[in-house]
């Protein structure tokens, strides 16, 4: 038994002997839950209070489910707990912010092969989903004003995608009311290309979404059929549809292991593209980036002009208030690491995905989908069937800490349920060892488990008989 005897000293009342670490510490009663207390406690006690709460969420180390970094460097942390109080909207109050802030942009219109330009065009955001809602806002907004020019109907825009897209299309879709032409998918296909675009598209599509790195299976769309498609229907018909590039995770790879891939302004008709730089451009959320080709693209619609932060300044995105921290981040990392890291490191995300891909394919166990042919991205069902389900399989894992999810594949595609590895750059060979070796013993000890419960099934229906 720990002694609290309280004591009274010059300074007041003390406790003498020991004390367990938290007991009247402000953690004896039921904290504060649903309404603001009436009285605050010790700065110590309230961060105790939160940091042990967080102590029950997963382990970013072992978050094999997200796309988002969950390492940086020191001094990447160091930039950004300098930079939290920063507005990153007040531009005129943190001028070199918005400085670094274009400089991004400039560097990512050339990575992406932007035509030459004095100034690229482009903005950060909180991530990739506001950079795709407004990529496809400016896109709604050309195609209305050159149908307005035109002297023709503009009251029924449509967008064309794969049902292999992200959420945050189809919440465009229904928030900005475009219809959505969605094309299915099919056992065995799970991109889009020329052929099922072709069917989907006329002359009220503001634009055809293309995917290079999907959330389900990590592969590409065609983009490079789709474009060609799209310059032939502009030669035909004289419709001028665009294509937005979905490169949440795909963007800041590619550029570095698949320089021969036309995905970006090398193709005519994308005119915008988005990325995440909380993904594969290797910093913290949220952050994203949306690109245009060049400003033509960008029709005035969208650009706002505001002075009530002194100066008069443009802004065209859908939040204002935002944190500067990740911003700065992203710009640490460009020169941090340039082209040359990169590279290396997306090559060596990309090897250990492969490595792992063909471990789990040599067991004979899984039916392999995706093995990180784009991005590090590995997906893969069971095969037979083993008596569990991925649900349970990916169950089992999170007892070890991994967190894999398992989903089904999109509609049309949907009888077939998978697992997911997201390999990031934190995710070393040893790691994907490890991981291995705990995904068989799931596996073996799932496959052990059923005859067990037969058993008691059995001994149930015995005892019920006697
Ligand atoms: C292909 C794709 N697009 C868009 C998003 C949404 O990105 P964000 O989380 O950066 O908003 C994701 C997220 O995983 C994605 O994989």
């Amino acid at each position: 038994m720990v002694s609290e005897k309280v004591k009274t000293g010059k300074s007041g009342k003390y406790y003498s002997g020991h004390i367990s670490t938290y007991s009247d510490r402000y953690m004896e009663k039921e904290i504060p839950k649903y309404e603001m207390p009436a009285r605050g406690m010790p700065a110590n006690a309230a961060y105790q209070l939160v940091h042990d709460e967080t102590n029950l969420d997963g382990n970013p180390s072992l978050n094999l489910a997200s796309f988002v970094t969950t390492w940086m460097e020191p001094e990447a942390d160091q930039l950004m707990m300098e930079s939290l109080n920063k507005n990153f909207i007040d531009h005129d109050e943190y001028p070199q912010t918005e400085v670094i802030h274009q400089r991004v942009v400039n560097m990512l219109g050339r990575l992406f092969n932007a035509p030459k330009q004095k100034k690229f065009i482009g903005t950060g955001t909180i991530g990739s989903s506001e950079a795709i809602m407004l990529g496809l806002l400016a896109h709604k907004f050309s195609w209305r004003n050159r149908r307005k020019k035109e002297g023709k109907k503009y009251d029924r825009p449509n967008m064309v995608m794969g049902a292999d897209v992200h959420t945050v299309w189809d919440k465009f879709a229904r928030y900005f009311d475009v219809e959505p032409k969605i094309i299915p998918m099919e056992p065995g296909r799970y991109t889009i290309g020329p052929k099922e675009v072709e069917k989907y598209i006329d002359e009220n599509t503001i634009c055809v979404g293309a995917i290079l790195g999907t959330t389900f299976t990590g592969q590409a769309d065609d983009i490079e059929g789709i474009n060609k498609l799209l310059l032939k229907i502009k030669k035909r018909r004289g419709w001028d549809i665009p294509i937005h590039v979905d490169g949440a995770s795909g963007g800041f790879v590619a550029p570095f292991v698949h320089k021969k891939l036309k995905w970006d302004f090398r193709l005519e008709q994308v005119k915008t593209i988005n990325v995440s730089g909380h993904k594969y451009g290797l910093v913290y959320p949220g952050l994203g980036w949306l690109i245009f080709r060049d400003k033509s693209a960008l029709p005035d619609d969208i650009v706002f002009k505001v002075n009530y932060l002194g100066g008069e300044m443009p802004t065209y995105t859908l939040n204002f208030s935002r944190g500067s921290a990740t911003v700065l981040a992203q710009y640490y990392n460009m020169i941090r690491l340039g082209k040359e890291g990169y590279t290396r490191i997306m090559k060596n995300s990309m090897s250990n995905a492969q490595h792992l891909a063909k471990q789990i394919k040599k067991t004979g166990k899984f039916e392999m989908l995706s093995v990180a042919q784009v991005i590090p991205v590995v997906t893969f069902q069971l095969k037979g069937s083993p008596g569990f389900t991925v649900y349970a399989l990916s169950k089992k894992l999170r007892e070890k800490g991994w967190i894999v999810p398992a989903y089904t594949l999109p509609k049309d595609a949907d009888k077939i349920a998978i697992l997911r590895v997201v390999v990031k750059e934190n995710f070393s060979r040893d790691m994907a060892d490890l991981f291995f070796e705990d995904l068989i013993k799931a596996y073996d000890s799932l496959k052990k488990e059923k005859p067990e419960k037969k058993k008691q099934v059995k001994r149930k229906a015995e005892k019920r008989i006697c």
